[in-house]
């Protein structure tokens, strides 16, 4: 294992002010936003977006890395230029989402487990062959009546941490990313005591598997009230309570910690992940940067609509949320930037 490789790697997505922008969603999961939209679930139209967004002129000042997902990884732009020559052109690291899906876990109702170890080694190998530099690889966990169930947390950290040893013996740095959930009305306290048990579990299992933290990244939850609690705290809360629960779980060693948004409005993921800059005052070990894909893509996915004639209106919005993210991290974001587009 090329151990410094890794590293610098990992720390070089977390660098500076720039984060990860994940295009990696599966076909299904690509064609559900597109129903909503009402563009055509075609392989063409997904590879029309994905062109759309990678050819954002600028992305590449705010953005180090993108995770792609099997087709896309294997396609090209209208012209017949690889995505990966595109990515390649401007400074982005390609990455691939390498798991195969959350599926019901068998005799745990509502909760998952994710699949995808059987044949990984094999396919690493050919995402490393494609040119891919990271992967990733999302376990879900839900909040409920009765759940998460330690069953639940521990397959998930298991399975995370198995994955991530067989990414960095093949050469990628692995993202782990163990989402607890935000939809539900649990309060920001249960989110804060679950997210805390999940990080513990993971961590002790990537120990175990004998995973180099320094060359992997984290890829959490914030810690959120559900989406339906009553109480929904502020901005500056939100940030307190997660940089805490970080500080307790994650050790020194992980370079970067790169949020998901996992549902906020593109505008709070902004605000809550620029508090955190700002408001923590002892310096953290790691990085606090972003791998958002709804928080970033859904205004320009909107304006896109599938009409050739918005792309150049959705690139700029694309542009548009990937600065304030950069803003973000700086500390600098401000509502003002989403008012004025600045
Ligand atoms: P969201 O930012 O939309 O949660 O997506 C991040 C991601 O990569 C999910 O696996």
């Amino acid at each position: 294992m090329n151990t410094q490789a890794l590293m610098d790697t990992a720390r070089t997505l977390v660098a500076g002010d720039k984060g990860l922008l994940a295009i990696d969603e599966s076909s299904p999961t690509c064609n559900k936003r597109f129903a909503t939209l009402g563009i055509p679930q075609t392989v063409d139209a997904r590879r029309a977006y994905r062109e759309l967004i990678i050819t954002t002129p600028g992305l590449g000042a705010c953005i180090s890395g993108v995770i792609l997902y099997d087709e896309t990884i294997r396609q090209q732009k209208k012209d017949g230029t690889s995505f990966l020559e595109v990515l390649g052109d401007a400074g982005i690291i390609p990455g691939i989402k390498v798991d195969t899906g959350a599926k019901d876990m068998a005799g745990h109702p509502g909760e998952k487990i994710t699949d995808g170890l059987d044949g990984l080694r094999d396919r690493l190998a050919d995402y490393v062959q494609l040119g891919a530099r990271f992967a990733k690889w999302r376990a879900v966990v839900a909040i409920g009546e009765g759940i998460p169930s330690r069953a639940c947390i521990e397959a998930n950290a298991h399975a995370l941490a198995r994955y991530a040893a067989l990414c960095q013996e093949a050469g990628l740095v692995p993202i782990v990313e163990p989402e607890v959930l935000m939809d539900g009305e649990h309060t920001l306290a249960q989110c804060f005591a679950v997210t805390e048990q999940v990080l513990h579990t993971v961590f002790e299992q990537l120990y175990r598997q004998e995973v180099v933290l320094e060359g992997m990244l984290l890829k959490p939850n914030m810690v959120l009230p559900g989406s339906t609690c009553p109480t929904q705290e502020a901005v500056e809360a939100v940030a307190d309570a997660t940089v805490k629960c970080l500080a307790r779980t994650v050790p020194a060693a992980v370079p970067g910690i790169a949020f998901l948004s996992g549902g906020q409005t593109a505008e709070l993921a902004s605000a809550r992940l620029n508090a955190m800059n700002l408001r923590v005052k002892s310096r953290p070990p790691w990085a606090l940067a972003f791998s958002f894909a709804r928080a970033i893509q859904q205004p320009a996915l909107e304006i896109w609509s599938g009409q050739l004639a918005n792309v150049k209106a959705a690139q700029q919005a694309l542009l548009q949320r990937a600065r304030c993210n950069q803003a973000a991290r700086r500390g600098e974001y401000s509502t003002v930037m989403d008012a004025t587009g600045a």
